[in-house]
């Protein structure tokens, strides 16, 4: 009979327990091993090539791939950081929020280690995983503070008061950025993911492009929207052409991540402001644009807090990240699972607290 509650009540307190991570929310099929916050392995299998011919992810492709990756993953993370599932003190999940089908992988993967070799299964919400990315490279980073979450799937401002502790004080009220930045790079013929084509391309333009003409203010309860920028985008192509006007492509990609960033910034700089946050952290995809990095460091400096990021290889989907909320809930006894978890797709942030 499977029982490992033994086995997760001696994870409390244990700063050196060593969790694997693995994470299939969405396109990325992904394993890490980490010793408390410190990386020893970090593997990621995209699968961006397979989904860039649609344009997007197509859940039913990405749910199969993700099954003929995850037990190579699993085991590359293991070899790399020079161990094997004997070391492993337990397994963390991410069970929310993503695709079902996708979620489904990593999860089933999850249950049939921890079962096989007794092991505490630990369920880990993807957005708080975001945020955890800057405790592996900030050893210093303490809980109070603000984290913006910005990627394909969420634009989620959250107070995070302690190390399972997390409240949400913002968000969109429709599209994701992310989802906004995939939308207007396939407008303007960029390939999937465009997001990193649209950064690429607006270091050479000029933003002179007015597409939030009617929406320059901070809503004050953090709301904002991105289904509004994009049809602004849509109107202005479409414009152009009618007129047989020439579209400069770098011209329309620096005005877009202007208007997506700018009201974003000082939205964040509000929220920072009304929680008394000293530390403003960054996550998730879209915090490896360029424009976005720079934007948050003058806010923080004008604004007087201090704005953390992670490398882009942390930003975007990893197990790095989930293998890292995992251990503060190992720590504190927190979220362990049983072999009846389920996914949830639209799981939201707290929900474990
Ligand atoms: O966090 P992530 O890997 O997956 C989700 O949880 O959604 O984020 C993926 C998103 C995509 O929308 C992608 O276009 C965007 O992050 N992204 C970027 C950049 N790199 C990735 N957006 C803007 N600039 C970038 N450099
Ligand atoms: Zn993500």
């Amino acid at each position: 009979m499977y029982d490992a509650t033994e086995k997760y009540l001696q994870l409390k307190g244990k700063r050196d327990a060593v969790i694997l991570g693995i994470e299939s929310s969405c396109d990325e099929t992904a394993a890490a091993v980490l010793v408390g916050t410190q990386m020893r392995s970090n593997v990621i299998a995209s699968q961006i090539d397979v989904h860039k011919r649609f344009g997007g992810v197509v859940p039913e492709i990405a749910s199969r791939n993700h099954t003929l990756a995850a037990c190579k993953v699993v085991d590359e993370a293991l070899q790399q950081a020079g161990c094997t599932l004997n070391d492993v003190d337990a397994v963390a999940v991410t069970y929310g929020a993503g695709l079902i089908g996708a979620l489904l992988v990593g999860v089933s993967t999850a249950k049939a280690l921890a079962m096989s070799m007794d092991l505490p299964l630990i369920k880990v919400n993807h957005i708080e995983a975001h945020v955890c990315a800057n405790y592996i490279e900030r050893q210093d980073l303490k809980p109070p503070f603000l984290a913006l979450v910005a990627s394909g799937g969420h634009t989620s401002i959250l107070s995070v008061k302690g190390y399972n502790e997390y409240a949400l004080v913002g968000s969109t009220t429709d599209d994701a950025i992310g989802e906004a930045f995939d939308k207007v790079a396939r407008l303007l013929g960029l390939e999937y993911p465009g997001g990193p084509n649209i950064d690429r391309l607006a270091k050479n333009g000029k933003s002179v492009i007015d597409f939030y003409k009617h929406k320059k203010h901070v809503n004050k309860d953090n709301l904002l929207s991105y289904s509004g920028l994009k049809t602004a985008v849509v109107n202005y192509l479409h414009g152009c052409r009618q007129r047989g006007e020439n579209v400069c492509v770098e011209d329309v990609c620096a005005s877009f991540t202007t208007a997506a960033v700018d009201l974003l910034a000082e939205t964040v700089t509000q929220a920072a402001r009304q929680c008394g946050a000293d530390t403003v952290v960054l996550a998730g995809g879209v915090a490896s644009n360029s424009y976005l990095r720079a934007k948050m460091l003058s806010e923080g400096a004008r604004a007087g807090f201090r704005c953390l990021m992670p490398s882009p290889v942390l930003c975007t989907d990893n197990a790095a990240m989930v293998a890292a909320r995992g251990f503060f809930s190992a720590y504190e006894n927190r979220n362990l699972a049983s072999l009846d978890l389920n996914p949830v797709s639209n799981l939201r942030v707290g929900a474990d607290s």
